[in-house]
């Protein structure tokens, strides 16, 4: 990817469809007013690299959201496969442990692909935690995990805008921080808990933000990431 000269070259548009040629309209419209595309499970799954490579046409950076979580071996070997498809960020599960995310960072090391780890889902509370066997609050996880993500080798991991604060205390500068729940003043929350601004989660130092449904479920999708983006020149 580029170096980035405007702020709304750091969203990547969640296309959570498993709809190819709606996927493909909303990424070319959608060009010159995000930064990316992010690609996740329904769509890989629906459509697999061919469907992928489809979007990729439009020319944006990709990120490649499969979340990988298995031996490390396994890993390695889909991370590998995943190049064929030259995603701009890949990601992989922080709780399959450090042998594993090392495993990941050097299956990647010779590319510019970034790999990132998930720490604790957005979506799963202290007590579902607790549930299988984590008795800590989610950010105390979060942060041993992205501690543990960054010694491993990885470039980065997905987080909540809530604790970037936190972790770029425990990891450093040197770290991308992909901030999704994000919602505008003007979008609905959806299903999400924890929703900050684009510009607030900017202002507290996110690197990527990872936005849906404002956009993609908008009556007028490039209207929605033109007043996004505009929200963001402004800062
Ligand atoms: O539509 P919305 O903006 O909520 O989409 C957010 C995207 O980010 C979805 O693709 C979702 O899977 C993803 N995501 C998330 N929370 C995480 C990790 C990924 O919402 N912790």
């Amino acid at each position: 990817m580029t170096d980035i000269t405007h702020p709304w070259q750091r969203i990547f548009v969640a296309l959570d469809t498993t709809d190819v040629s709606k996927a493909v309209d909303l990424a070319n419209g959608l060009k010159g007013s995000v930064g990316g595309v992010k690609v996740g499970k329904e769509f890989f799954t629906a459509n697999g690299p061919e469907g992928v490579h489809r979007i990729t046409e439009c020319g944006m950076p990709l990120f490649l959201d499969l979340k990988f979580h298995d031996i490390p071996n396994t890993v390695a070997s889909a991370i590998r496969a995943s190049l064929a498809l030259k995603p701009f960020m890949v990601n992989v599960h922080a709780s399959g442990g450090s042998r594993m995310m090392i495993a990941a960072a050097d299956a990647a090391k010779d590319t510019d692909t970034t790999v990132l780890g998930v720490t604790v889902l957005t979506s799963m509370s202290g007590e579902d935690l607790a549930e299988v066997g984590v008795d800590v609050e989610p950010l105390e996880q979060v942060l041993r995990l992205g501690k543990l993500a960054k010694s491993s080798g990885l470039d980065g991991v997905v987080c909540s805008a809530k604790e970037v604060v936190a972790l770029r205390g425990a990891v450093g500068k040197n770290f991308k921080l992909v901030v999704p729940g994000i919602r505008p003043t003007w979008a609905s929350a959806d299903d999400q808990r924890r929703v900050v601004t684009p510009k607030d989660a900017i202002d507290l130092g996110a690197d990527y933000l990872v936005i849906g449904r404002p956009i993609t479920g908008h009556a007028d999708p490039i209207k929605a990431a033109r007043l996004i983006a505009q929200e963001l020149t402004d800062i």
